[in-house]
Formats: C-alpha cells, sequence, structure tokens
C-alpha cells in the first residue's frame, strides 16, 4: 500500500515537473522581472498592453528588489528544476552566460525581419548576442551617473547643482545644517555599487574606468586614483542618514520626492518614480550628473532573453520579442520608466527634458566611442569578479576600512575571481 502511494505521488511529482502546456497556456508568455517599484509597474504597463495586443496574455512573475539580485536566484532555481519561465529580464553578462549554456531562443529571424543590426547600438548589441546570434531583446538603456536634487530645499538654500566632488562635500554640509538630510542612500550592496561607479569615473575618468573596472587591470585596480574613489565613497557614507541600512531605492527617492532628503545618486530609473509622483524635472526636482562625471554615460541596458520552449511558446516568445522593439512602444516605456529607448530611430519628442538629456547624452557618448557598461549593474566585468568587487565595497561602505587597504583588497579580490 505504501509502496503504491509512493509510487503514485513519484509519477505526480514527475508528470508536474514535466506537465506538457496546455493548449489554453500558449497563448500566454510569461515574463519573469524586477520591476515591481511604482515607476516601474507603471512602464510595465506599455509592455503588457503592446503584447495583449498581439493576442498573448502576459502571465506575470515578478521579484522584487531593486537591482535584479533576488530576480537572478529565483531564476538559477527555475533553470536548475526545468521549469525557466517564457521571458526573464536580464543585464549584461547574463545573457551570455544563459547563451553559452544553450538554453535560450535563438531571436536571429526576428532581428533580421525587424532591423536590428541598425537600429541598436553596438554597445548594446554586446550584451544582446553571444557568438553572433541575437538571444535577448534590448527594451532601455539607463545610466547610473546621475544625482537627482530636490529643487525647493536648494531654492531655499540658495544652492547650485554641484560641479566638483568638493563643491558637492560643501553643499551637503549646508543641507546637513539646514536641518535635512543630504543624501537619500539606501544600503545595499547593489546601491552601494552603484555610487562606486560613479565615484570611480569621477576620480579618473572614462579611460581609468575602463581600464579598472573593464579590463580589471591590477595597475589601475591599485593606483592613488582608486584611492580617490574610495575617498569619495567615505565622503558619501557621511551624508547619508542613520537609518540608511538595507533601505530600498524607491523608498530612497521618496525622501527626496517628500523633502526629506535633498540629493539621491541614483540610475536614472528614479525619474519613473518621480513622474509617478506626478512631479516635474525643472520644476519639483532637477537631474544632473554625478559630479566629475558630466560627460560621462555609465550604461545598464534592459533585455529581455527567452528561454528555449516548445514550437508554440516559442511563437509567443517571438511576438514578445516583437512587442519590445515596437517602436511606439519602446517610445512610451521609456518616457515612463525614465531610460533612453534601446532603438536609436526613436524621436525625442514626448520626453521630458530629463529625458531629451539622457538621450542627448547617450548619442555623443556612442559617437565619442565612450559609453561604457556599469559595474553595479553588470555591464562591466563578469559575475564572479562583480561579486568579489561588490564585496570589497560594502565592506568599505560599511566599515571605517581605509582607503588604501580597500584598494589592496580589492586587487587581490578581483585577482582571486579571474
Ligand atoms: C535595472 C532597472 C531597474 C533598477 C532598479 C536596474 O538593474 O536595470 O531597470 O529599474 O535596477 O530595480
Amino acid at each position: 500500500m505504501l509502496k503504491k502511494t509512493v509510487a503514485a505521488a513519484a509519477v505526480a511529482l514527475i508528470a508536474a515537473q514535466t506537465l506538457p502546456v496546455l493548449a489554453a497556456d500558449v497563448k500566454q508568455v510569461e515574463v519573469m522581472h524586477w520591476w515591481t517599484s511604482g515607476g516601474e509597474a507603471k512602464a510595465l504597463g506599455v509592455l503588457k498592453d503592446d503584447l495583449k495586443q498581439r493576442g498573448y496574455s502576459w502571465k506575470d512573475s515578478p521579484i522584487a528588489g531593486g537591482g535584479g539580485e533576488a530576480a537572478r536566484t529565483v531564476l538559477r532555481a527555475r533553470v536548475a528544476s526545468n521549469n525557466p519561465p517564457d521571458a526573464m529580464q536580464m543585464l549584461g553578462f547574463s545573457v551570455q552566460d544563459y547563451a553559452d549554456e544553450g538554453l535560450l531562443t535563438n531571436l536571429d529571424a526576428i532581428a533580421a525581419k525587424g532591423g536590428w543590426d541598425k537600429l541598436i547600438p553596438a554597445p548594446i548589441q554586446r550584451f544582446s548576442r553571444a557568438g553572433g546570434n541575437w538571444f535577448a531583446v534590448p527594451v532601455g538603456v539607463h545610466s547610473t551617473n546621475w544625482l537627482f536634487i530636490n529643487k525647493k530645499i536648494f531654492d531655499e538654500l540658495k544652492l547650485t547643482p554641484p560641479q566638483t566632488f568638493d563643491e558637492l562635500v560643501v553643499t551637503a554640509d549646508k543641507i546637513r545644517k539646514a536641518g535635512y538630510i543630504p543624501l537619500a542612500h539606501g544600503g545595499q550592496a547593489w546601491q552601494d555599487a552603484t555610487l562606486f561607479d560613479s565615484a570611480v569615473m569621477s576620480a579618473g575618468g572614462t579611460r581609468f574606468y575602463t581600464d579598472a573596472l573593464v579590463r580589471l587591470d591590477p595597475k589601475a585596480l591599485g593606483s592613488k586614483t582608486m584611492e580617490k574613489a574610495f575617498d569619495q565613497m567615505r565622503k558619501l557614507r557621511g551624508m547619508v542618514d542613520a537609518n540608511f541600512s538595507g533601505r530600498d531605492w524607491n523608498l530612497a527617492s521618496s525622501m527626496v520626492i517628500n523633502g526629506k532628503a535633498a540629493m539621491q545618486i541614483m540610475g536614472d530609473w528614479a525619474k519613473g518614480e518621480y513622474a509617478n509622483a506626478g512631479k516635474k524635472p525643472g520644476v519639483d526636482y532637477v537631474c544632473a550628473h554625478y559630479p566629475g562625471t558630466q560627460n560621462a554615460f555609465i550604461f545598464v541596458t534592459d533585455q529581455f532573453a527567452t528561454f528555449k520552449a516548445g514550437k508554440e511558446r516559442t511563437a509567443g516568445q517571438y511576438a514578445f520579442a516583437e512587442a519590445i522593439m515596437d517602436k511606439n512602444t519602446q517610445a512610451r516605456f521609456n518616457q515612463t520608466k525614465g531610460a533612453v529607448p534601446a532603438r536609436l530611430d526613436t524621436p525625442m519628442d514626448g520626453f521630458d527634458e530629463c529625458g531629451v538629456k539622457a538621450m542627448t547624452d547617450m548619442r555623443s557618448a556612442l559617437q565619442a566611442g565612450n559609453m561604457v557598461g556599469s559595474f553595479a549593474h553588470g555591464q562591466a566585468m563578469p559575475e564572479a569578479s562583480k561579486t568579489a568587487v561588490y564585496d570589497v565595497v560594502t565592506h568599505f561602505f560599511n566599515s571605517s576600512q581605509s582607503s588604501a587597504d580597500a584598494v589592496k583588497r580589492l586587487v587581490a579580490a578581483v585577482e582571486g575571481s579571474k
């Protein structure tokens, strides 16, 4: 009896794991992502509507957690149990990693039909393709080196956006003395790392950033310039409030929106929160660049990769990929999300002044050949090194370690991760 029950349970378990997709499910695309803040969810709605118009329903699988660490962990577990979603939001090297494992749907046919080769900037394609084939569809391009400012506080204190890091320090001091929190920050590893993107750029410029965080050159990593980047991190640490630990990024944005804090250093997805709260650039807030990175573009490109499935489900994935690449959909999505459309042919109309600034920045960076990938968001170095550097940065931010010691630790951590 017992044997029979166990056998039946085993059969049921196997059946559940290998359950064939029911006919009704074929017209549905399951999308996993981490866009759960107010602004992000609103932007996602644009993609959902487009897919619906193509005759597919959207099965939403959101995994909360800014930067996507939690979502990536859930994805790994689902892939391991042979149950990946149809589509997954991905950043940087992840696409390459899953493509190398032979798990992703090849999107070459759709890419050729849509002329993606010509529409998508080369530095973005670099993360959509593996071995020359398209495995992911890019929806937008964010950049991380932004400084968001509460305009009312700055006006009240007669402050202007700081142009150099030293000016930022003086500005933060004045804000603190006036009773506001200078810098809204959430103490989570990826947010600390987001500050580090800007600190490294500000300390050494695009060339140095590339040598250190993309090429992982030990000389750059171990340099005095890198010490300066850590010095900036130490000063930024002094600008946050006592309760910063563990705070979500969108709650930090709310602190600036509500006038509790004066500034936030964050990728331009923060703009989505302002827009969602009915705030206007130039009126309620100012989008400036982190001082010393005015001419830099540290990009993060959100892409969706689709996991290999049967023929019928692949049709849904193709429809999904076409929805993501639709010109109007990309425009409306990115106007809400705060990103630059991945498609270069998207007109600037309809974007607010911050959006136009980001689009202009990306185009000039592209022309100058100095678009660089964000370390914090997995676009600069492979995953293992990224994790090692995250540890160094977060440890430094949460301790009283000296910059010189942090630099030594950085060199060793990167070396050990290669
Ligand atoms: C993604 C953004 C997202 C942000 C916060 C980044 O890694 O690229 O699209 O808004 O994380 O969740």
